[in-house]
């Protein structure tokens, strides 16, 4: 190989590689909403779906980021103005962080003594303002609703949600490990690797037609 050749196939590796790391934009943005907002619904169902491989259903980012963008709690974050939703669909029935701070102040005023009303979990009195409560609401209010499934803030919002994403858990049931298709995040280390072997491959392909 001369040295035109060998840059030759190192900016098409480069090229190739680029374009399919386009793939996982909206990965990207989320990952970066979610440093921020770690305890808004729809990141803390992220942070789920990372745990347990799971990437379908409730767990595609691109709806995840759809949700997440859709909260007034990150409205305008600049992750959102950048971020490409296009397409996508919010997860079905996933409470925003004001109406799930909500919910769970609501079990928690009529259920005091429920343990997942007490202790370093829950959920503090809300924001007067934005009405949203700093804690893991999601997470709180579907430990309420798996524990007392029939009080009438879990009976609309939380069975539709679980009934509309395979019941995943720990929201409606219990994690089930292994239970994915595949990483959630396309932009971890793995899916990398997997997207620089097919970049070079393509470029192997590329230089042999063309030189
Ligand atoms: C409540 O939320 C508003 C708006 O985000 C914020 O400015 C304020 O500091 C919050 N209040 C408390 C007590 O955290």
């Amino acid at each position: 190989m001369s040295n035109f050749n060998i840059r030759s196939f190192i900016f098409a590796t480069i090229l190739v590689a680029s374009v399919l790391n386009e793939v996982s934009a909206d990965a990207v943005a989320l990952t970066a909403l979610c440093t921020t907002y770690p305890k808004i619904p729809a990141c803390d169902l992220y942070a789920s779906c990372t745990s347990q491989s799971r990437s379908s259903g409730p767990c595609d980012t691109l709806s995840l980021t759809v949700s997440a963008c859709a909260d007034p709690l990150a409205l305008g974050a600049s992750q959102c103005t950048s971020a490409n939703t296009a397409g996508g669909t919010a997860v079905p029935s996933l409470p925003t962080a004001k109406d799930a701070s909500g919910f769970v102040a609501s079990i928690c005023m009529e259920m005091p003594d429920m343990s997942d009303c007490q202790g370093a979990n829950a959920c503090p009195s809300r924001n007067t303002t934005t009405l949203v409560s700093d804690c893991k609401s999601l997470s709180v209010y579907g430990a309420l609703c798996l524990e007392m499934p029939n009080m009438n803030q879990c009976t609309t919002v939380w069975k539709t949600f679980c009934s509309s994403n395979a019941n995943i858990g720990p929201y409606c049931g219990p994690v089930v490990p292994g239970s994915g298709s595949g990483s959630p995040n396309s932009g971890s280390p793995s899916s990398s690797a997997a997207n620089l072997f097919v970049a070079v491959s393509l470029a192997l392909l590329v230089f042999f037609t063309n030189f």
